[in-house]
């Protein structure tokens, strides 16, 4: 008997301890929220007000497009195609989101890009993709796979990760990730093409590059793959 109540005390401990553990403040939907007093200047901290309910219709919760694919004609020769709740507004609030993935033949590439917001996990619809991902400071473990139609990978929350056309047909894959707006960061772009350029000095050191190297990368065209 003793035993039985014990039994229901320690599960209610330890289902209050898990809610404790669970409790933390909300993923934010942007890359920032500075805090302001004028409630007339202010955005809501998801940035999108909700529609009445009784006025959602079906539309609210479809999209349509999927179907074509990217341009892939850009020196990466990708084209990623992101459905957030900007495009699907019935997203909103539910920490989900879409895209699809268009890679040319023989190279084409989604470079080395993180979601700050976001896991994804990637179905491969057609041609042959290398995919991988490295995981944070120290380790910086790589982990990579050549993906098949009807294969699937997982890039784990916020870490750098990549997909290349190894194939010589187009490819196209479809990610799912887990957030309404899980945000896009593609590595080369925020460094070397960061608006205002950073200060040269901060990149020879980083990157073991000479000064002249930099100037010149930063100097060329970064452009997203979307
Ligand atoms: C794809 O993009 C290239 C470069 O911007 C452009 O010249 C071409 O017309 C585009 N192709 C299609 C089918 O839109």
């Amino acid at each position: 008997m003793m035993k039985g109540y014990n039994l229901i005390a320690a599960f209610t401990i330890l289902s209050l301890a898990s809610t404790f553990v669970t409790a933390s403040d909300p993923s934010p939907l942007q890359d920032f929220c500075v805090a302001i007093d004028d409630a007339n200047s202010a955005v809501l901290v998801n940035g999108k007000l909700c529609k009445n309910p009784s006025l959602a219709t079906a539309d609210d919760f479809s999209y349509s497009g999927l179907n074509v694919p990217g341009n892939t004609s850009n020196q990466l020769g990708g084209h990623v195609n992101i459905i957030t709740a900007d495009l699907l507004p019935g997203l909103n609030t539910l920490g989900v989101s879409l895209v699809r993935i268009d890679l040319a033949p023989n190279g084409g590439l989604n470079p080395p890009h993180y979601h700050p917001r976001g896991s994804e996990v990637l179905l491969v619809l057609e041609g042959t993709i290398y995919a991988g991902f490295v995981t944070s400071n120290p380790d910086h473990r790589l982990f990579t796979k050549i993906l098949k139609p009807g294969d699937l990978f997982v890039f784990p929350f916020s870490l750098i990760h990549f997909q290349l056309n190894i194939g010589k047909t187009p490819a196209v894959a479809i990610a799912a990730l887990t957030s309404q707006n899980p945000g896009i960061n593609t590595v080369a772009n925020a460094i070397f093409g960061a608006n205002w350029p950073i200060y040269p000095e901060v990149l020879t050191t980083a990157f073991h590059l000479d000064k002249q190297f930099v100037e010149d990368l930063q100097a060329q065209e970064w452009v997203d793959p979307t």
